[in-house]
Parts: C-alpha cells; structure tokens; sequence
C-alpha cells in the first residue's frame, strides 16, 4: 500500500517516467516526499526506493548530502537567518540571537510548539537586503527584530498562508506545463533515440 496521498503518488510516476532511468527522478520524488510529511520520514524514503528501483539507504545517502531535506521531523515553518558576510555586517549574528529567544529554542532546534525550526544560513543570494531571513525557503524581507517579530505574529495566524507554504519546495514552484509529458509520446521518442543510436553503433563497428 502507498504511504503517498494519491495524488502524490501520480506525480511521482509522472516524475519517474520523464527519465530514461528512474533513479534520475530522485530529488524531484525527494521534494514531494518532504511535501507531504514535512520531512523524510522511512516511509517516504522507503516508497522513493520502490519507484526509483534503488534501497532506502541509496535514497537516504542522497538524501543526506543535500541540506534542503530533512531526515529529522522539522516545525511547519523553518526560519534560516543568513550570517554570511554581507548580513554578518549588517546584524545577521544580532538577528539569529533574537529570532532563537523570540522562538524560544537554540539554533538547530524547534520551538515548543513545533511551529518552528531555526536554522543559520549561508549566504542567501539576497546579500542587499541584508540581514536576511527565509521560511521554508522563501524570501520575507524581514530586516529588524520588530519586522521578524511582526512575521512570526503573521505566520501564527495564518496571514502569511499564501505566501510561506508550509511544507517542502515544490508547492509553490510546481510547474502546470513543460514537466508533464504523456508517457506514450515520452516512450516512443525513447524509441526513435535508442534506434538512431544503434544505428549509429552499428555503422561504426562496420
Ligand atoms: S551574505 Fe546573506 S544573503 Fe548573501
């Protein structure tokens, strides 16, 4: 039986069968796996293994070398506070101490309520708005204590439900088009390449 909700599950065989190896789809079934548990629970590591032909422990060690997954259960939201140079300079340090008392757990940890994990970054890529902070991944322009703490009111009503999706990447980015090919049309172009390389491979062995 699938751990995956169903409509997960379609999409990770979508995912599959745009490859010409399943285990290529392993990051794309990765994100919707941590989509739906909020992070890399067995079950979900165990089903990627399933559909990418591979064990849980290539899935886990691929898993592992990438930071945006999480193999330990996380808060709905994680909150990365940058204190590379470019925030180091403009109070990124001063903003991680203050986002870890406001929260009420050290960096690494989650808050009581398990709304929250913090995180210190690297740099973000966002250096002129700096100090900078991200939840779940998105940019929130939150550069005073008073504006970090005015997010985390917003985030605990809900206000920010549009904009910081609670869980994994992909649900914001997910594409409607470009990604999802029929698996006929998919199958038969494999076909013409295979045959064309072939041929090619023959030619050259003449
Ligand atoms: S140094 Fe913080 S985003 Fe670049």
């Amino acid at each position: 039986m699938s751990h995956f909700r169903i409509d997960i599950r379609q999409r990770a065989e979508e995912l599959v069968a745009l490859y010409p190896r399943a285990r290529s789809a392993m990051l794309p079934l990765l994100h919707l796996a941590q989509e739906q548990d909020g992070y890399l629970s067995d079950e979900g590591i165990a089903e990627v293994a399933e559909l990418t032909a591979t064990t849980p422990a290539d899935v886990r060690g691929t898993a592992s070398f990438y930071d945006m997954f999480h193999l330990e259960p996380v808060g709905k939201y994680v909150v990365g506070v940058c204190t590379n140079i470019a925030c180091l300079l403009a109070g990124g340090e001063e903003m991680l101490e203050h986002a870890s008392a406001q929260l009420g757990c050290p960096v690494g940890g989650t808050s009581s309520d398990g709304l929250f994990t913090l995180e210190e970054s690297e740099c973000l890529a966002d250096c002129n708005i700096a100090p900078v902070v991200q939840v779940n991944h998105r940019f929130v322009r939150t550069t005073t204590p008073e504006a970090f703490d005015a997010m985390i009111e917003d985030l605990r009503a809900g206000r920010l439900d549009h904009d910081v999706p609670s869980h994994g990447m992909l649900i914001r980015v997910r594409r409607s088009s470009g990604l999802r090919a029929p698996h006929a049309e998919v199958a038969e172009q494999r076909a013409v390449a295979k045959e064309a390389r072939e041929q090619r491979t023959n030619q050259e062995t003449k």
